[in-house]
């Protein structure tokens, strides 16, 4: 324990939602900790006025620490992530002021992997149209021409984004004996080797995928990365998967190339924006499924996370190294 939490002075730390309880009692027994118990986000004006208190910031995805939230934190000294993606917080605006910025790589990974690989699986061979056709009471038969789908065993993947949740990707499709062809901005030569992947220049990966899978972080570089020239290179039977982060992708592209049938079908975990309205397009397509951002949805890895931004808050609020720091350019 500090000596400043010995000597009775607890950090003021704000929670931006109730998270899993292993990590939130290690925050409790050193923090002052001023939860905010909405379902909902925060308004930014709660942002504003909360990091004005507080030393430790806890935040969700779903929470925009920009400029002004980071500049209203006059006494913050720690943002802490509870996700591995940092795109909803201005990490130079954090840096610029010193304040090192936490998150929750690596173990998210394989959760994410598995959703993404449901996601594949379930475009692939059209399960949610299946489920629809059994609940609407109109499977009257086994059909030799109905609910087609496309195969997975060997077809090709192409994964955007060679990182943790990639190769992960990657290493089930092996399983599949799919070829796979990555993009990345880095090449990754230890990868190709150990999974026997192929790297392909954006266009090339896109025209020769029978199935394309997005893990990049969101960067205005990959902002709509895949926009209405990149959809209609792909292949009229292929498929998109999206388990990134919705603006990779240009909503309005997506859904022209859905109803037009530029290619077979999506199926996303993230949207722009999010949540989708239940009214837009999107939702009522057959050949897309979405599901509601639930890539590191399971118990365990949820607790995993909590821990670790617990971890990553103590440590900056005690003055250490943060364990899992996007801007370590904050301790030169
Ligand atoms: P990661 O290990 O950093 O992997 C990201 C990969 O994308 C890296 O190989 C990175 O290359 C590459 N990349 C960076 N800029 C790129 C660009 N312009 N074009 C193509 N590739 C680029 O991160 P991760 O842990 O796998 O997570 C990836 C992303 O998944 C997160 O940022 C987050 O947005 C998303 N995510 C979603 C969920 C969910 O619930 N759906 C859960 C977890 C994560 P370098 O290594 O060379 O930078
Ligand atoms: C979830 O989307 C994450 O980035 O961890």
């Amino acid at each position: 324990m500090s000596e400043r939490s010995q000597g009775g002075s607890r950090y003021p730390v704000y929670v931006t939602r109730r998270i899993p309880e292993a990590g939130l009692r290690l925050i409790q027994e050193v923090c002052d900790v001023h939860i905010w118990e909405g379902e909902m986000p925060p308004p930014k004006e709660v942002l504003v006025r909360e990091v004005a208190h507080c030393e430790g910031l806890l935040s969700l995805v779903t929470d925009p620490v920009d400029a002004e939230v980071i500049a209203a934190g006059g006494r913050l000294r720690v943002i802490s992530q509870y996700a591995v993606g940092v795109d909803n917080i201005d990490v130079q605006a954090a840096t610029a002021r010193g304040i090192p910025v936490g998150h929750t790589p690596g173990v998210l990974t394989e959760a994410t992997a598995d959703l993404t690989f449901a996601l594949l699986l379930s475009a692939a061979r059209r399960i949610v149209e299946g489920v629809d056709t059994v609940r609407s009471g109109k499977w009257r038969t086994w059909e030799p021409l109905g609910l087609l789908g496309n195969d997975v065993w060997g077809a090709t993947l192409g994964i955007v984004g060679l990182g943790r949740i990639g190769a992960a990707v990657a290493r089930r499709a092996r399983g599949f004996a799919m070829h796979i062809l990555y993009y990345d901005i880095t090449r990754k030569p230890e990868l190709e080797r150990e999974l026997s992947v192929a790297y392909a220049p954006l266009p090339e990966l896109l025209a020769r995928s029978d199935f394309v899978s997005l893990h990049c972080p969101l960067l205005p570089e990959t902002y709509h990365l895949i926009d209405e020239q990149a959809l209609r290179r792909m292949k009229p039977t292929a498929m998109l998967i999206n388990a990134a982060r919705g603006p990779v992708v240009d909503t309005g592209a997506l859904t022209r190339a859905l109803q037009e049938k530029w290619i077979a079908a999506a199926a996303l975990d993230v949207t722009d924006p999010e949540p989708l309205p239940p009214d837009h397009p999107l939702v009522s397509l057959p050949n897309c499924t979405i599901v509601p951002h639930l890539g590191s949805a399971t118990i365990t890895t949820r607790e995993r996370m909590a821990l670790i931004a617990a971890e990553n808050l103590l440590a900056g609020l005690r003055g250490e190294r943060l364990p899992h720091c996007v801007n370590p350019e904050v301790y030169l």
